[in-house]
């Protein structure tokens, strides 16, 4: 069932607009221009903090959840990886959220956080793709994704469909919270609404992305940097060309180079920048130019403005839409896993099956 696609992974990729949109139905009232989620029996305007758990991908989507929900919602937030989470003993007060984000719903880790933090009286909300899942069962607050069955081993759709997901819920608690006015609201959804063309215009950079395959397959490290938001689509990234490529490779926190991997930086290392011109451009070009300076190769991935600003003497660039900040970090997941997607094409590695993994985790 590829269809006219050569892997998995690649219809999952294309698949994004579609089951954005069908994701986002269920959370929008467009009319109302509002954020409505499914009928719950508690108050979310009771919660005074919230504790995000996931593995992987579903992590990096909880990464970017953490902003939204501290700057939407004034939210304090404190997220981990589900094996690690559970043997620190964390300090889950009265009044907690916790939030598990799985695409299977089955990860080992992430359900024994699940029921570690049920036991210790937090709220349970989970965002899963599979409805019929332990993690679904045992919620009390159920945030599907409709983003169908994933079948390529890296995930792709279903993270798309998580951050819309979180962006609704963020959202949501700012509204509750009184963070957020009717006109902001509004603007919010209308933005969401707009994801999936803006998803679109991001696929259309398929053949030119496939084009710049040659200039990364070669190497044996890449850097990947962002920030803010950004970063954990940095992390993303680079999971996501390590597992399908075995290319080495590291996400950073723009800013957090200098402190250390900066001293990797030489020709043969190609650092894939992201970042969408805004307040946090300046910062990050500066980044950018401590990597130029040392002969480190630039792909930079940016919108016109950035582009037209940053983009002289850099190796490749990837232009995106200019988009409202809520939804960049979707947007530019698509040039990350093209990337990753043609250079494991580009090194003939089985790229829906990797080796030594397996699609859902289920030991811990
Ligand atoms: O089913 P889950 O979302 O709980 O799975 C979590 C990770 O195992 C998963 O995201 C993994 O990192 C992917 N292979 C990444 O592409």
């Amino acid at each position: 069932e590829k269809g006219n696609y050569r892997h998995f992974m690649q219809k999952e990729i294309f698949e994004q607009p579609v089951v954005v949109a069908q994701t986002l139905r269920s959370y929008l009232r467009r009319v109302e221009q509002t954020v409505a989620l499914p009928q719950i029996d508690f108050d979310l305007a009771s919660i005074n903090r919230v504790t995000i758990v996931a593995c992987g991908t579903s992590f990096y989507a909880g990464m970017v959840a953490k902003y939204w929900f501290e700057q939407f919602a004034r939210l304090p937030v404190d997220i981990d990886v589900a094996s690690e989470f559970r043997y620190r003993d964390p300090v889950l007060e009265p009044g907690g959220l916790a939030l598990f984000i799985s695409q299977s719903g089955e990860t080992a880790d992430t359900l024994a956080a699940l029921r570690h933090c049920k036991a210790a009286g937090q709220t349970i909300a989970v965002v899963v793709n599979v409805p019929t899942s332990s993690m679904a069962r045992e919620a009390d607050l159920l945030l599907p994704t409709h983003a169908g069955p994933e079948i390529g081993v890296a995930s792709t759709k279903a993270f798309t469909c998580q951050l819309a997901v979180l962006a609704a819920l963020a959202a949501h608690l700012a509204v509750k919270r009184g963070r957020l006015t009717r006109a902001e609201e509004a603007e919010i959804v209308e933005q969401l609404v707009e994801t999936p063309a803006c998803l679109n215009a991001a696929l259309a950079h398929d053949e030119e992305i496939a084009g710049m395959a040659h200039l990364i397959a070669p190497a044996r490290d890449v850097l990947y940097l962002g920030r803010g938001p950004d970063y954990p689509l940095a992390l993303e990234g680079a999971l996501k060309l390590k597992e399908i490529s075995y290319i080495h490779a590291e996400g950073y926190a723009s800013g957090e180079m200098k402190h250390g991997p900066i001293a990797l930086i030489d020709e043969a290392v190609p650092v894939i920048v992201l970042a969408p011109s805004g307040p946090l451009f300046e910062k990050t070009v500066s980044n950018m130019q401590e990597v130029r300076a040392r002969g480190g190769k630039v792909v930079l991935i940016s919108d016109a403005e950035g582009i037209a600003e940053a983009g002289e003497g850099c190796l490749a660039t990837i232009e995106m839409p200019k988009v409202h900040p809520l939804i960049a970090p979707l947007v530019y997941a698509v040039p990350v896993q093209l990337l990753a997607y043609h250079v494991a094409v580009a090194k003939g590695t089985d790229v829906d099956q990797p080796r030594n993994l397996a699609k859902s985790v289920t030991v811990e």
